[in-house]
């Protein structure tokens, strides 16, 4: 991308996953004040994303209004960067948003400075009714447009692409001015749909770094339909693949669990690494092994039990190309650390759940 920005994947929060269209300016405003008092904000979720349902009218002029929900859009954004929060935004290259609301077709750069002008920093642009406009070989000059638009505005604006993974858009996300870009259809609060999101972005790991990123989808975790065991794995996947932590659940009222889950800085700092590189799996039976090399020149690994049942899983050194024999291996959810023996580590593993490490070379 050519806007310096999202060095690291974006953390933060979007609306969609649980509050859909009931999302409204104070719920926003609850949300923000929920950012900083449980340490999301601490942590480093810092985007506070309203998605899709905002959008009113266009006055005379053509510039589009937020609807009843959100009164001033600027003031609350004036609230959100008063909380030390950023605040992002939706909209589609189509006439109309997957919601059926009003899209930018027609006003690409009048909204893109609405946006700056309100004090926007991230936009998600999603495809939707732009495909009965365009053909999905034009998505590239369509997303181009808003990138440019988005550029010439002057303010510091995330561009996420969001297109269910057509078109191949990781060879091209990057040049037309995106940070990130989905690589798959919406995700939804259960085991299958997680894992299929990130198993079907596997393809696509050479084109992840620093700028420009693949995003399997916002986070579930919370929402109440995965164990807390899946809720780890998911963390865990997101973080070892390089993915956008936006959560997607409501940070008002989280459990203990949860809390630990999001917040687990040794988990997030293997998302936020700055090499910014994307694990690949390799898959042996019901286990699965992830690998993400670091910039310390450390490893950090994930072994996720795809099983009904508890399983033992085992980490080969041999396995992680690390530069030396293990120095240091710390399991990233006990938060302990752990002992290689004859250059392998064992544990127990529960159904769907995931041994993750970090380990060191000597
Ligand atoms: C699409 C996107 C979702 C969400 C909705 C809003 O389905 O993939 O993430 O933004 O639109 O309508």
């Amino acid at each position: 991308s050519y806007n310096g920005l999202a060095k690291t994947p974006p953390m933060g929060w979007n609306s969609w996953n649980l509050f859909a269209g009931k999302i409204d300016d104070q719920t926003v405003r609850a949300i923000a004040d929920a950012m900083v008092s449980s340490g999301m904000r601490d942590a480093g979720y810092i985007y506070v994303n309203i998605d899709d349902t905002w959008e009113g009218v266009r006055d005379a002029n053509g510039n589009l209004q937020p609807n009843h929900k959100f009164p001033d859009m600027k003031a609350l954004a004036d609230y959100v960067h008063s909380k030390g929060l950023k605040l992002g935004i939706y909209s589609s290259p189509g006439p109309r948003t997957c919601a059926g609301y009003p899209g930018s077709y027609g006003h690409e750069e009048q909204d893109a400075k609405t946006f700056a002008s309100w004090g926007i920093d991230y936009l998600k642009y999603d495809w939707c009714s732009a495909g009965m406009i365009y053909k999905d070989e034009q998505m590239q000059p369509v997303y181009q447009k808003m990138g440019a638009a988005l550029q010439s505005t002057g303010r510091p604006i995330v561009f996420s692409l969001c297109q269910y993974g057509l078109d191949a858009v990781e060879k091209w996300g990057g040049q037309v001015g995106g940070n990130l870009w989905r690589t798959t259809g919406d995700i939804r609060d259960e085991w299958s749909s997680m894992i299929g999101n990130v198993e079907k972005q596997v393809p696509t790991a050479p084109y992840a770094g620093p700028g420009h990123w693949n995003d399997p989808d916002m986070l579930e975790i919370g929402n109440g339909h995965m164990s807390d065991d899946e809720y780890r794995t998911h963390m865990s996947l997101w973080a070892l693949t390089a993915a956008p932590l936006l959560a997607g659940n409501d940070v008002r009222s989280m459990t203990a669990a949860t809390k630990a889950i999001l917040l687990n800085k040794e988990v997030i700092a293997v998302d936020q690494d700055p090499l910014g590189r994307q694990a690949s799996p390799v898959k042996n039976g019901d286990l699965e092994l992830w690998t993400k090399p670091l910039a310390d020149g450390g490893v950090a690994v994930g072994e996720v039990n795809y099983s009904a049942s508890a399983m033992k899983a085992t980490i080969n050194a041999g396995d992680l190309h690390l530069k030396g024999p293990v120095r240091k291996a710390r399991d990233l959810w006990s938060h302990k650390d752990v002992k290689f023996t004859k250059g392998s580590y064992s544990a127990m593993v529960p159904p769907h759940g995931v041994l993750m490490l970090k380990v060191s070379a000597k």
